[in-house]
């Protein structure tokens, strides 16, 4: 009765066989006739002959009977449509329906691929659940994958490269936002941090960039990264970090830190965090962090003078966290209205994609820092040869459609500047 699938509906069967060879491994999916429950015809179980083979994408694609895929594939059985799905795996079988991801196993298979002979067939219920729980055994989750790594990570007898290798790992997987609050409930949050102080560059450099991944767009773990003092040791990886690599991971993870956090922003600033960025400034005089500091300071000011878009009924207490950030008097205090405008002078070969975002920023600083503006010859220079450079370009007729927008915007930006500073 209630244990067996119903005729119409298609049900899968997963039994597993050990190899030793990665190359004696792939999936095989066959077909199997046999008719379902009670069924009169043929019980014995059939099975095809493998008669494809699929290869996987990025996309999940829909397996028929017969087909088979390469051994890493990643595969999942989708229990209410019976349907086998395929995409390319970067590890290998890790990803099932969600009702077989569980935590706390401790089995890891994680070095071998085994067959997993899939038949379509009419099965007890019982006895299908029986085989997918002997799968759990075999397939390891993203949970267990990152307790293994941190294990590893923090094993006294891991070398330097076997720890930059699992920090690598680590920042592919923490782009899944409930990966990145993983790394912090497993106690990954301080290893990482420590990290940033190791004596060696690669493991500041790989460290950073994890905590940054795990930071972009996810609120839990930036409120428990604060709580786990990584401000101060962004902060003080930002001021001593040497090469400008190592400096690049660190801003990106301190950006991302403080992305549309307010209490995050008013500790950066009340440690000092701007003038850290100052120095950063001034020292770079190839131009490389430069545009990216700026773009930091720009989304601040921005997420604060952009409040009242945005109504809803924690807009009070918004309002009232930013009123707290003092960025416009720290970029006073520190010179911010005259730095910036160093940007527009700036040489590089991809000085036309920057302009753009200098001059956005520059207006965003306008209201606080207009009247250093007027007073700033070079930029008041710049502006004049931007309008003159753009104006000609809107004008040409050598320039079309995505183009011409572009310079048209660019033109807009300069005016709406000079605007200001008359
Ligand atoms: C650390 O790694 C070594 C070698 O892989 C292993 O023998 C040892 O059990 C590990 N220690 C801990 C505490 O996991
Ligand atoms: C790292 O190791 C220490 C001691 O060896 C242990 O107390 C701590 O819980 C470990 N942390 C993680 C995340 O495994
Ligand atoms: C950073 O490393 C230094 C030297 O190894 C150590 O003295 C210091 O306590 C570390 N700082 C933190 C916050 O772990």
């Amino acid at each position: 009765g209630d244990l067996f699938c119903s005729a119409e509906q298609v049900s899968l069967t997963v039994s597993l066989s050990p190899c030793l060879r990665q190359s004696d491994c792939a999936l095989t999916v066959v077909e199997n006739s046999e008719e379902g429950e009670g069924g009169a015809v043929g019980s014995e179980e059939s099975q095809e002959e493998v008669t494809e083979v699929v290869q996987p994408s990025e996309q999940w694609k829909t397996l028929s009977p017969g087909q088979a895929v390469p051994a890493g594939s990643h595969v999942r059985l989708n229990l209410q449509t019976g349907q086998r799905e395929v995409r390319l795996g970067e590890e290998q079988l890790k990803y099932w329906t969600e009702e077989h991801r569980c935590v706390g196993r401790g089995h890891l298979i994680h070095d071998v691929v085994c067959p997993l002979f899939i038949s379509s067939s009419f099965r007890p219920m019982e006895e299908l659940k029986k085989d997918m729980a002997q799968l759990d055994l075999l397939v390891e989750t993203d949970v267990q994958i990152m307790r293994r790594l941190l294990e590893q990570f923090n094993n006294s007898s891991s070398t330097t490269e076997q720890r930059l290798k699992v920090l690598l790992e680590l920042e592919y997987l923490v782009h899944q936002v409930d990966n990145a609050q993983s790394l912090c409930s497993l106690g990954g949050l301080p290893l990482v941090l420590q990290g940033l102080n190791s004596s060696d560059v690669r493991l500041q450099e790989n460290s950073a960039f994890v905590l940054g991944s795990a930071l972009s767009s996810n609120p839990a773990v930036q409120v428990q990264a604060v709580e786990g003092g990584a401000l101060q040791m962004l902060l003080t990886a930002l001021a001593t970090a040497q090469p400008l690599r190592v400096k690049k991971k660190v801003l990106f993870a301190v950006a991302a830190l403080l992305r549309h956090f307010p209490h995050a922003q008013l500790h950066f600033l009340s440690k000092g965090g701007f003038q850290v960025l100052t120095e950063l400034f001034r020292a770079d005089a190839g131009g490389v962090l430069r545009a990216r500091i700026v773009t930091m300071l720009y989304d601040m000011i921005s997420e604060k003078s952009g409040l009242d878009l945005v109504s809803d009924e924690s807009h009070q207490e918004r309002v009232r966290q930013y009123h707290q950030v003092p960025v416009e008097a720290e970029l006073l205090e520190k010179g911010w209205c005259g730095l910036a405008p160093q940007l527009l002078q700036s040489t590089e070969h991809d000085h036309r994609e920057k302009v753009g975002g200098a001059l956005r920023a520059l207006l965003a600083m306008a209201p606080t820092c207009w009247h250093v503006y007027r007073s700033d010859t070079s930029l008041l220079g710049s502006l004049r040869s931007l309008q003159e450079q753009y104006h000609d370009m809107v004008q040409s007729e050598m320039i079309i459609g995505e183009e011409s927008s572009y310079y048209a915007d660019i033109l807009e930006l300069v005016q709406a500047l000079q605007v200001r500073m008359k």
